[in-house]
């Protein structure tokens, strides 16, 4: 049971109002600017039309029928407001006790039981760089995944290759011309970029080689003997590639099926699109026209070029209806930023063909673009093209060195540590640092990246609630060897840091809820930064391990216990190892 649940039924009996109205109560519940004026507050305002009658009177009846005893002390009347005042000691061990009963678990919830959510990210494209965008995507689907999955959806990751297209044309040409299997062999993806780019540039020069590319991917398009498996080798290439990274990230994807696997159902959907009267041609092209739905000037969505080449948005038309027809989805979320109005194009394009054949999905509903800012100043030694891989190495060894120094500084803080201890402590707080990054502002601002900010052991950076998580790890280690234990609540009266740190625990389940309906996971991040900053009141304040007083060792042990087990929740929901040494 919630903390909020006794204060909403106590006030549907002082309202006269059914238990089936606690849930609304119980939504109007808020939180008072500080602890002095009470737990939670309820605002009258609502009430006066109803009740004819002003706030504070109102307020002030409510606060006289509210019976303490149990979790609730006080209820008092302060203006439009009745404040409550719960028993700390009650309400501590309650909530200790629902963190450590659920323990890993504990903000995880049934919300999504029986629904599918399909989340598509990182999506990158072969033999093109791999840059922030698909980074960016990489993390924030990741993290959308696993909240979804912790709200208990059942998700399904899918990454969706850039693996057709007029790119492979250029690709092949430069193979064919200056292709070197030594090269390839060494370094794949940064070669077939290499090759790609160089044939791109050539092109500018010599326009015959666009024609030539084009004409080597129609080939590709049409099952050509000997240009398939050239692009099969590529594909599996880049993909090895990308694997390695995520692997090293420990994300996974359930499907790897990218453009070139939509493009065999494409045929068919554009002949749907067409026999539904919903594509309609245009100066030679085929296109579904979508300002008449989307209600201002916006171009329609073209599924067939003018020289008969297919698009991209035929493939995701052909990829959309293949995943609903494979998933049966409840949601299908695209992470993907600057293609806004190609999805709502895209959305519209779908709902169009579903509403003239009659089937049931409402896709516009059902089907969203997760979009995300830009980030600036992101570059490595190798230079603007951003690998995922070197940008990962780059912050491991930039987290090693800074741990070096720390070790160099205070010793007793940062014991120096074997090179295979502080390899591996490195690559944690270095992969730490960079996705929390990525997540500490919201989804949708451009934000600047700057390595000594990310990887600072102070402010709300990975490397610093990493930090946070081995010295509460520490902290059970002194308790140890002090013969100390944790208890179940607090032995005395509830001090007020402590109290402020019970209601920051309790807040969790409701900071991941908010990050699934916003599919913004910096929610997450916000709370643990609100977290770090309540345990720090506690533990600047209240000395935990005293072997002369193990009873209030035993109840603050508890909740430092309590802390660490949602602080790693929350790192792990974005992808963080909580370490225990650091
Ligand atoms: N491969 C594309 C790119 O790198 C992103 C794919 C987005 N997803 C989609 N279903 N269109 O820009």
């Amino acid at each position: 049971m919630s903390l909020t649940t006794p204060i909403a039924q106590a006030l549907c009996a002082a309202l006269e109002l059914g238990p089936g109205q606690a849930g609304e109560i119980e939504r109007l519940l808020s939180t008072p600017p500080n602890l002095a004026l009470g737990d939670f507050a309820f605002p009258c305002f609502q009430l006066a039309r109803q009740l004819r009658s002003a706030p504070p009177k109102i307020a002030a009846e409510l606060a006289a029928k509210i019976p303490t005893g149990g979790l609730i002390s006080r209820a008092t009347a302060a203006g439009p407001y009745v404040n409550f005042f719960l028993n700390r000691t009650a309400a501590t061990r309650q909530v200790i006790g629902a963190v450590r009963t659920a323990a890993d678990r504990y903000g995880a919830s049934d919300d999504g039981a029986g629904r599918t959510m399909v989340v598509e990210f990182s999506s990158p494209n072969i033999a093109k760089p791999f840059h922030f965008g698909h980074l960016r995507s990489t993390n924030i689907g990741a993290n959308l995944a696993r909240l979804f999955e912790f709200a208990g959806w059942q998700v399904v990751r899918r990454n969706y290759l850039g693996d057709w297209g007029t790119q492979f044309g250029f690709v092949i040409y430069a193979w064919r011309r200056w292709g070197d299997e030594a090269a390839l062999a060494a370094r794949a993806i940064d070669y077939l970029v290499e090759l790609y780019v160089r044939a791109y540039r050539e092109s500018e020069q010599d326009p015959s080689i666009r024609d030539q590319a084009r004409e080597l991917f129609r080939r590709l398009e049409q099952g050509d003997a000997e240009i398939v498996p050239l692009w099969q080798k590529f594909r599996e290439l880049s993909l090895a590639g990308f694997v390695r990274t995520y692997t090293r990230l420990a994300i996974g994807f359930d499907n790897f099926d990218g453009e070139a696997a939509a493009s065999r159902n494409m045929d068919a959907v554009i002949r749907r699109f067409v026999t539904a009267g919903v594509a309609v041609e245009s100066e030679g092209a085929l296109v579904v026209p979508v300002a008449d739905v989307i209600g201002r000037d916006i171009a329609p969505l073209m599924l067939r070029k003018s020289d008969g080449a297919s698009t991209y948005a035929a493939r995701d038309c052909a990829e959309a209806i293949e995943r609903y027809s494979r998933y049966r989805f409840d949601g299908n979320i695209y992470v993907v930023s600057r293609q806004e109005d190609y999805f709502a194009q895209l959305f519209v394009a779908l709902s169009k063909l579903g509403k003239a054949e009659g089937w049931p999905v409402d896709w516009p509903a059902l089907c969203q673009n997760v979009s995300f800012g830009f980030v600036r100043g992101m570059s490595t030694r190798k230079g603007e093209a951003v690998w995922l891989e070197d940008v990962l190495d780059e912050a491991r060894d930039r987290a090693r060195r800074v741990r070096e120094e720390k070790s160099a500084a205070n010793p007793r803080s940062f014991p120096v540590l074997p090179t295979a201890e502080l390899d591996a402590i490195g690559e944690g707080v270095g992969q730490a640092a960079l996705l929390y990054f990525d997540v500490s502002s919201r989804r949708l601002s451009d934000v600047s990246f700057d390595w000594d900010t990310v990887l600072q052991f102070e402010g709300n950076t990975g490397p610093y609630l990493q930090y946070a998580h081995a010295r509460m790890c520490g902290i059970f280690r002194r308790a140890g060897e002090q013969g100390l234990a944790a208890g179940d609540a607090p032995a005395a009266a509830v001090a007020d840091e402590e109290w402020a740190l019970v209601l920051c625990i309790r807040e969790f389940p409701s900071a991941v809820q908010r990050a699934c309906v916003g599919r913004e996971p910096h929610e997450i991040s916000r709370y643990l930064g609100s977290l770090a900053s309540a345990f720090n009141g506690f533990y600047n304040n209240h000395m935990v391990l005293d072997p002369a007083d193990p009873g209030t060792s035993a109840g603050r042990l508890a909740l430092v216990g309590a802390s660490r087990t949602v602080l790693a929740n929350g790192l792990r929901l974005l992808g963080i190892r909580p370490l225990e040494v650091m």
